[in-house]
């Protein structure tokens, strides 16, 4: 039932999921374990918004992604663990060995104080131990948010006070490449701004002993140690919160996404399944890190509850080699390669000969997400990865959809290079002018929204759904506003154009601008700074950070140095700032807003027409500001 095999089934399954809504979703719901079935299958209001799927109905998401596989597939390989170091041993956890951990790690985050509802912050690198405390808090209902472990201590503490965590997990360090990094001592710095926090649970990883705060701090190894792996699952109710993970909005403030159980595990399961056209055996990897919602999504919980083999790579692409990836797929026999576009710009950087070495007859599938995937790299990553048998399943979406929206499906939808083309089923989108009105028809261009809710979208901002409602239903009033612009073509294909709010996305990563202006602003010698995107080769778009100083500096590249330094402390490494241009004053209107418009046309090399500039408050800034362009 549901299985969309041709391009007919796609049609006629689009059709009924439109027409009749809660009965495609109530038919894909009924491939899971549910304690007990819902009373209603949708219940919503875009207006309010509030938005409830499968009320009334029990669950939990982890029988659902382990207990149930156990009768039939107890040893097949759930998560393939594929180190930083090639010349480590991957390791292979059966179901069976998934399942006990993490009712052991449930156990011990229990046998710690951690109960139904709490939010447990996780700070850990790319290794089994994250996979199993993810799965661990939703086994007990206590809500995780995964933080990524590239973020600085001020954005963890951020994270850790907004949501009120009061219990984290991490390890004494993560590698990265050839480096290590301190995760400990990050998370030691955060501590002393979270006083909320009572325990800090330590696995030790890179033995590298870091100093343990008594009374607070507590080794991993020690505690698992006190428990069995008797856990019972936790009832959930289909609308109890699953996890929050944060996301960059249009002020510095980051947004806690809220996600909850039943929805969420319905919408991701299908569109794994659907999607990639997933079949029983196949081994799949995505190579996003759990930190963000794509590692939420595809790589633990729709593969999961599929019943898939998912493999989970602590590493990057480039160490030892730029063949990293390609001698992966090739140890691991994968199927279905998943992975983002900045990667494959980086990858195509590198001799040919790192790709040819291998072996990558396995591959059927392959994905893209994250950003537009421009033309050159679809063809590269076409003609040399997928050799030009394999479909690009070029996926759009967010962390706030929680799931695919527009995709193609794997050797079903006819590909464009750099299309998202079509949504996929119970995905109405609506494309809107600016004067909030939709456009319909083909050739057109505009803003992206979804007029009718699909089960894995956020239900809210944690603690502030005032911010919800302003942030993505007012724009378009009842309407989902994406924030992304859009192109509807000739045969009604999707092509996402980017972002058309403060957001910029930085090899994949979404970053407000806000949030790096007032991370530069906190220099001592910084009045005020402006940052736009341009375009950049590799990360897609890159920081232009337009800086207003107290005093003029007498060594440019030392302060240029020292502001990366501060956004890196405050935010993380990867918002720091590519280009950082001095200036007097900032190009504003005469009521004080910032001209973002001409900053971007100056970022990207393009100051030949900057269009009407008369209603600046002081226009001769913009003659200076042009004239030390980078
Ligand atoms: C962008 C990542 C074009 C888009 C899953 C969106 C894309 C933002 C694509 C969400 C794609 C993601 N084509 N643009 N295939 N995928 N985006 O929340 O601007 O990290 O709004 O979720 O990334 O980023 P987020």
């Amino acid at each position: 039932m549901n299985v969309i095999r041709t391009f007919e089934d796609y049609q006629e399954q689009y059709k009924k999921s439109i027409e009749h809504p809660e009965n495609f979703w109530s038919e894909v719901a009924g491939n899971f374990y549910w304690r007990k079935k819902w009373d209603k299958v949708l219940e919503w209001d875009f207006h309010k918004p509030e938005v409830k799927w499968f009320q009334g109905a029990k669950l939990n998401i982890t029988e659902n992604c382990l207990d149930r596989h156990l009768t039939k597939h107890a040893n097949q390989t759930a998560i393939i663990w594929e180190p930083n170091n090639p010349d480590d041993d991957a390791k292979h956890i059966t179901y069976q060995q998934l399942f006990e951990e993490v009712c052991k790690t449930a156990n011990m985050l229990k046998a710690n104080g951690v109960k139904k509802g709490d939010r447990v912050c996780i700070y850990l690198p790319m290794i089994p131990e994250l996979a199993y405390a993810v799965l661990a808090c939703a086994r007990i209902g206590a809500v995780h948010s995964v933080v990524f472990a590239g973020f600085s201590a001020k954005s963890v503490a951020d994270r850790v006070q907004d949501a009120g965590c009061n219990i984290v997990i991490t390890s004494d360090g993560a590698h990265r490449g050839e480096k290590t990094i301190n995760l400990k001592g990050i998370i030691d710095q955060a501590m002393e701004s979270c006083p909320g926090v009572s325990c800090v649970i330590v696995k030790e990883y890179l033995k590298s002993g870091v100093p343990m705060k008594t009374g607070r701090d507590v080794y991993w190894h020690d505690e698992i140690q006190k428990v069995n792996a008797d856990c019972p699952a936790e009832e959930m109710d289909a609308e109890d919160m699953l996890f929050i993970l944060y996301t960059s909005g249009s002020t510095g403030k980051p947004k806690g996404m809220v996600h909850t159980c039943g929805g969420y595990m319905v919408y991701t399961n299908y569109t794994f399944k659907t999607a990639f056209q997933y079949h029983e055996g196949h081994v799949y990897w995505c190579t996003a890190d759990i930190g963000w919602i794509t590692g939420h999504s595809y790589i633990l919980y729709g593969p999961l509850s599929a019943g898939a083999t998912t493999v989970m790579f602590e590493g990057i692409p480039s160490w030892p080699d730029w063949g990293r990836f390609w001698q992966a797929i090739e140890r691991h026999k994968v199927n279905i390669f998943y992975t983002a576009p900045t990667a494959i710009r980086s990858l195509q950087q590198a001799p040919l000969s790192f790709v040819e070495k291998y072996d990558l007859s396995s591959l059927k599938v392959l994905g893209s997400v994250g950003e537009p995937i421009n033309e050159e790299a679809w063809n590269w990553y076409d003609k040399n990865i997928g050799k030009g048998k394999c479909p690009i399943i070029d996926t759009w979406w967010q962390t706030e959809t929680g799931g695919f929206m527009i995709t193609p499906i794997a050797n079903v939808t006819k590909l464009k290079p750099a299309h998202a083309t079509l949504p996929l089923p119970g995905v109405q989108p609506a494309v809107m002018n600016e004067s909030g009105l939709e456009i319909e028809g083909n050739n057109i261009e505009g803003r992206l929204t979804i007029k009718f809710p699909w089960p894995s979208m956020a239900r809210t901002i944690y603690g502030d759904h005032q911010r919800f409602k302003e942030t993505y239903f007012s724009s378009f009033p009842g309407k989902y506003f994406t924030g992304d612009g859009c192109k509807r073509d000739n045969d009604g294909y999707y092509r996402i154009t980017g972002r058309v709010d403060d957001i910029i996305i930085v090899s994949g990563h979404n970053l407000g601008t806000a949030e790096i202006e007032s991370a530069i602003d906190e220099h001592a010698n910084v009045i005020e700074t402006a940052v736009v995107g341009f375009p950049h080769d590799i990360k897609g778009q890159g920081i232009y950070a337009f800086v207003i100083c107290y005093e003029k500096p007498t060594e440019e590249e030392k302060l240029r140095v020292e502001i990366k330094d501060t956004v890196s402390k405050i935010i993380g490494p990867i918002a720091k700032p590519d280009k950082i241009q001095f200036v007097s004053g900032l190009p504003k209107t005469r009521s004080g807003k910032i001209m973002r418009r001409i900053l971007r046309k100056v970022a990207e090399g393009d100051t030949g027409n900057l269009g009407d500039t008369t209603t600046l408050l002081d226009p001769a800034v913009v003659d200076e500001i042009k004239a030390g362009a980078l």
